[in-house]
């Protein structure tokens, strides 16, 4: 699966890209991620891609010419154009089978911005998908495209050792509930103690007491995921 990264900040990446997971992922062709540095394709001698907005107010906007040439340019590298990702607190809330639907793409491109965001016929022109990564402010769309990243691969075949782990997480398909309580060594620690059943031995116990803790917890914390 091939990422094209459309940024202002390409070094953002440089550390999440060399995580142990995703880069024998890398390592392996199971994922291939291309990093753009937009200011490349800005169109004036004093490299700029942003603009003050029209009407006024705060900020900068990112302009329509440099951002639209650069997809273009950067959809036309190999066979296939892929889908087109726009970071934006603006966009659709990324869960789960939306990072499913992603996973089914060979190729995907991000676009994140900064400043106020992207002028509008960027959007009206690209159609991209627009996504958001939750109800809060983040400084630009760097972060989020890398958590759109690392949702998406963990799905590609071959990339987690364990094929099973990602069918049980919480959130995919056919699951809605949190986790259960997990536990290592020592039984002991500060006086608290690994609950009894866990070290019974006694399977079919562990898996209704595993059970029963994930139901409560998402009646505490998220009752919203057992409503449909
Ligand atoms: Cl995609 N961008 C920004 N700037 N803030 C966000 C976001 C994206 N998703 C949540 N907050």
């Amino acid at each position: 699966m091939r990422f094209d990264v459309i940024t202002l900040f390409p070094e953002m990446f440089s550390g999440y890209l060399q995580q142990s997971l995703l880069g024998k992922a890398i390592d392996q062709g199971l994922v291939d991620i291309h990093l753009h540095d937009l200011r490349q394709w800005a169109t004036d001698k004093h490299h700029r891609i942003d603009d003050r907005p029209y009407g006024g107010g705060p900020g900068m906007v990112l302009m329509v010419e440099p951002v639209v040439r650069c997809v273009e340019e950067i959809r036309a590298i190999g066979d296939e154009p892929g889908q087109l990702v726009l970071l934006t607190p603006q966009g659709e809330v990324l869960r789960q089978p939306v990072v499913e639907r992603l996973a089914s793409y060979r190729r995907i491109i991000l676009l994140s911005g900064r400043y106020e965001g992207f002028d509008q016929r960027t959007i009206d022109i690209l159609h991209p998908l627009e996504l958001s990564i939750g109800d809060f402010v983040l400084n630009g769309g760097e972060v989020a495209a890398m958590v759109a990243i690392d949702a998406v691969i963990r799905l590609v075949p071959g990339v987690l050792g364990d094929e099973k782990s990602c069918i049980d997480d919480s959130f995919s398909t056919g699951n809605r509930l949190l986790e259960y309580p997990h536990y290592t060594r020592p039984r002991e620690f500060r006086g608290e103690k690994v609950p009894e059943v866990l070290v019974s031995g006694d399977h079919a116990a562990i898996e209704q007491w595993r059970r029963e803790q994930a139901l409560h917890r998402t009646q505490a914390r998220r009752s919203d995921l057992l409503e449909d």
